[in-house]
């Protein structure tokens, strides 16, 4: 059976979501059906569902649980130390990351790019454990990520996907989903208007109804749904927030929009996958990836400056298409 990380980094938050959601099934049979229409690859996400079942079972017995109330990581060092990633640990072509080391400090924002299929976002499904490392280890804040209870993790790192996930539900469950098991407060109704206020929803809420009103995908802008996304990655304060093509889905200004308020309202550190150039000038760093391995590593400016840097030809290339 498969076992690494989905497809992309929407698939992880599916699953991460239908793992943890305490929806109806009417809302999982749609999220489904979603993936289905988006052609996914079903199988995987069958798979996929099935390991994401164990969580909490025997897979996680081995791995320490996060108390309440004990905020981890505090900071949001990542390191990947000499990290290779298989997706059939048996088959060496099925290497996704080759030998990966870095280390992002806390509160950098890093941009990364890299052609279709070089790995990206195999790199941030696994520092949200969606698959064990072949070799190597990964840290946030010097511990090592494979000791934690995957669904610590998953609370402690926000992620906002490509596609975003709206339950049939209301305004509040969709911010903060009432997780089974959850022995963690939920925030509270003036921390979520605060929230929904600061990323320019106050308005939408109101004339829905407030908190309570439930809404669907259908009630929503696309710019306002992955806002919406982005105050429920946030709401539980992490330290570390992963954008995979966050923004890839809406038009130049809303993507612009939804990119600034993150940054705005967020300074943990960010894992930025850009599905454009545009969005990574502002990083402090940009990794580059190539077939699983790190091609270039450095600041826009460094990296700007090097003519065959891959960034550079990339900047270059989406300076001529703009
Ligand atoms: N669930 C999976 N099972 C097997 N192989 C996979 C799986 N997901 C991805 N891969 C393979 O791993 C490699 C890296 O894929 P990954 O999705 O990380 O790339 P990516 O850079 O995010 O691509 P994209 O820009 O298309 O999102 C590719 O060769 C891909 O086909
Ligand atoms: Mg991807």
């Amino acid at each position: 059976m498969n076992r690494g990380p989905g497809k992309s980094g929407e698939s992880a938050a599916v699953f991460s979501m239908i793992t943890r959601f305490k929806g109806s099934l009417e809302d999982l049979v749609k999220i489904v059906e979603n993936f289905k229409q988006k052609m996914y690859d079903f199988s995987r996400l069958l798979d996929f569902l099935n390991d994401e079942c164990k969580e909490g079972g025997d897979e996680d017995m081995h791995r320490r649980a996060l108390p309440p109330g004990v905020k981890w990581p505090e900071h949001g060092n990542i390191e990947f130390r000499s990290c290779t990633f298989r997706y059939d640990p048996t088959n060496p072509s099925t290497e996704a990351l080759t030998d990966l080391s870095l280390h992002v400090s806390a509160g950098v924002k890093l941009g990364v790019i890299g052609r279709r299929g070089s790995g990206k976002s195999t790199f941030v499904n696994l520092l949200l454990s969606l698959g064990d490392l072949y070799d190597g280890q990964i840290l946030i804040d010097g511990e090592d990520i494979a000791t934690i209870q995957r669904r610590c993790l998953r609370k402690r790192i926000g992620l906002v996907p490509q596609t975003p996930i709206i339950f049939k539900a209301s305004i509040r469950d969709n911010v903060a989903p009432e997780m089974p098991d959850d022995d963690e407060a939920r925030p509270s109704d003036e921390r979520i208007l605060a929230m929904l206020n600061d990323f320019h929803l106050g308005a939408m809420v109101t004339a829905k109804g407030g908190l309570d009103a439930v809404i669907t995908s259908n009630d929503l802008s696309a710019g306002e749904q992955q806002l919406l996304c982005a105050v429920r990655a946030l709401v539980t304060e992490p330290r570390v927030l992963i954008l995979d093509e966050a923004t890839a889905s809406l038009d130049r200004t809303s993507a612009d929009f939804v990119q600034q308020t993150l940054y705005e309202h967020f300074d943990g550190t960010v894992i930025n996958i850009a599905h454009h150039m545009h969005f990574v000038a502002d990083a402090d760093l940009v990794l580059c990836m190539h077939n699983g391995r790190i091609e270039d590593y450095g600041t826009p400016r460094d990296l700007a400056a090097k003519p065959e840097s891959m960034y550079a030809q990339q900047l270059a290339a989406s300076t001529m298409s703009a």
